[in-house]
């Protein structure tokens, strides 16, 4: 029997069904912040932010479902997650490929019955020097993987959560969405759209799914292997708080949409940045 099955036999389908959960306010003497039973899943779950989060929703008492392109990196973090005392399994897919994610919503649903969380989180911003060193390949595989995907991992997700009992869908942008720069044209439009997208499909999947997005700013996770360190230091200088974050800063917010904490909370765009978006040239000087 497969792990992900026996967490559904065993544990998942014997939890409460968190059914109104998405369409009332918390009670009193519940935890608003809290998963427990819940079925999570993350894409990018193998390190840095969405690694960070699937720990804290693993501590909040969900199931999570560790997603990302290598099979071997997702058992390893669900490992991880279940030695911490946690209930979670790895499953590989390429978020850019639509027939791998039609595989895994039907995977998911066929193992747990339903989702009720999901974390758009995988993402890639490739560097290049000049903008026509940027390939029609490379431009197709940004566009894909940060902006097609999520959209349509959300409709096959969102549309079984509306069809059921609601859940919560949290895509990750970037302030480049809105502060874009010269070295992450694709990118930035690409978490443009992600924007966007957050609010359409909070129309279109509401009442029952709530859809919003973290936007964040510069935070320390294997991305940052390839930055200039110095670079760095100078623009976050002029930031409100002068730095880049640490992976389980963006918890809290991650957290706060998942759960009925946010229940009257959709189509938001919420920058966890460290004030990064307001950054002014020259104000830490
Ligand atoms: N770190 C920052 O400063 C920053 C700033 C703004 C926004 N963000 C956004 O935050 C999110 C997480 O960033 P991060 O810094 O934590 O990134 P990261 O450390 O590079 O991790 C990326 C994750 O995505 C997975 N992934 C990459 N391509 C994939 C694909 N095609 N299909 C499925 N999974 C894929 C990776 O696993 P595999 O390699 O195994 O596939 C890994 O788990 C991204 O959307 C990023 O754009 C990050």
């Amino acid at each position: 029997m497969s792990v992900a099955t026996k967490l559904r036999n065993e544990e998942v389908s014997s939890v409460p069904a968190p059914a109104d959960a998405q369409q009332t306010p918390p009670v009193g003497g519940r935890d608003p912040f809290g998963l427990a039973g819940r079925v999570a899943v993350i894409t990018g779950g193998t390190r840095g932010l969405g690694l960070a989060i699937a720990g804290a929703f693993s501590r909040a008492g969900a199931v999570v479902v560790v997603v990302s392109r290598k099979a071997e990196a997702c058992e390893k973090a669900a490992a991880e997650l279940r030695a911490g005392g946690g209930r979670a399994v790895g499953r590989a897919c390429h978020v850019g490929h639509w027939d791998e994610l039609t595989t895994l919503a039907a995977w998911l649903y066929d193992e747990f019955g339903r989702v009720d969380v999901l974390v758009n989180n995988a993402g890639i911003s490739p560097l290049y020097k000049r903008l026509s060193d940027v390939s029609e390949e490379q431009w197709d595989k940004v566009i894909g993987v940060n902006l097609k995907g999520p959209f349509r991992l959300s409709a096959l997700v969102g549309e079984r959560m509306a069809a059921g009992d609601g859940g919560s869908i949290i895509n990750v942008s970037s302030t480049g969405a809105v502060r874009p720069t010269a070295d992450i044209v694709p990118y930035a439009a690409a978490k443009a759209g992600v924007n966007a997208m957050t609010a359409g499909l909070a129309h279109a999947l509401g009442p029952k799914v709530r859809v919003n997005a973290i936007m964040p700013g510069p935070f320390l996770t294997s991305i940052a292997r390839d930055w200039d360190m110095e670079m760095l230091a100078e623009r976050t200088r002029d930031h409100p708080l002068r730095r880049a974050g640490q992976p389980d800063e963006i918890v809290g917010t991650a957290l706060y949409f998942a759960s009925d904490a946010s229940s009257f909370t959709t189509g938001a765009v919420l920058a966890v940045d460290g004030g990064a978006q307001w950054g002014v040239p020259g104000a830490g000087r």
